[in-house]
């Protein structure tokens, strides 16, 4: 871990504890993920517990505790997208990755969510990668998005 760029995300100017959502935001999109060392060191900076710190790590389900992959592939499980195959989906990606939801590919390069629906239904089942959104996935188009970030070589 980079402790510079965190000294930079937690300066002297945020000791502020309304700040405590937004540094967080700011570590979870330069990390990925929320480290340990990163929980001391606000719980140090904004003289908040780090109980409390893991408190509001666990309500808003945004943040996480352990590192992702390159690139998250989140499959809609809300009930427009169910009914319309996402669990067969959310089964093939499994198979194909090799993980269960919730876990990340050997090589790093994917993390494997469900979330309960995204908000455009009508263009279901979805599958967002990163912050790319599939629509009217079947499990013909699984293989085609997997590999565009397979070869992707970022
Ligand atoms: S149920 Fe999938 S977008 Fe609404």
């Amino acid at each position: 871990m980079n402790n510079e760029k965190l000294e930079k995300i937690i300066d002297s100017s945020r000791t502020d504890q309304k700040e405590l959502i937004h540094i967080l935001h700011d570590v979870q999109s330069e990390y990925g993920y929320i480290p340990p060392e990163a929980v001391t060191a606000i719980s140090r900076r904004l003289k908040v517990s780090e109980s409390e710190i893991f408190g509001v790590l666990t309500f808003y389900n945004a943040f996480s505790l352990t590192p992702k992959g390159e690139h998250v592939m989140t499959v809609c499980m809300g009930t427009a997208c169910h009914v319309r195959g996402g669990p067969q989906i959310v089964e093939d990606i499994e198979r194909k990755l090799d993980v269960k939801v919730g876990e990340t590919t050997a090589d790093n390069k994917f993390t494997l969510e469900t979330v309960n629906c995204i908000g455009c239904c009508a263009i279901g089942p979805v599958v967002v990668v990163d912050e790319k959104y599939y629509s009217n996935i079947t499990l013909n188009k699984i293989d085609p998005i997997i590999n565009e970030y397979k070869e992707d070589k970022s």
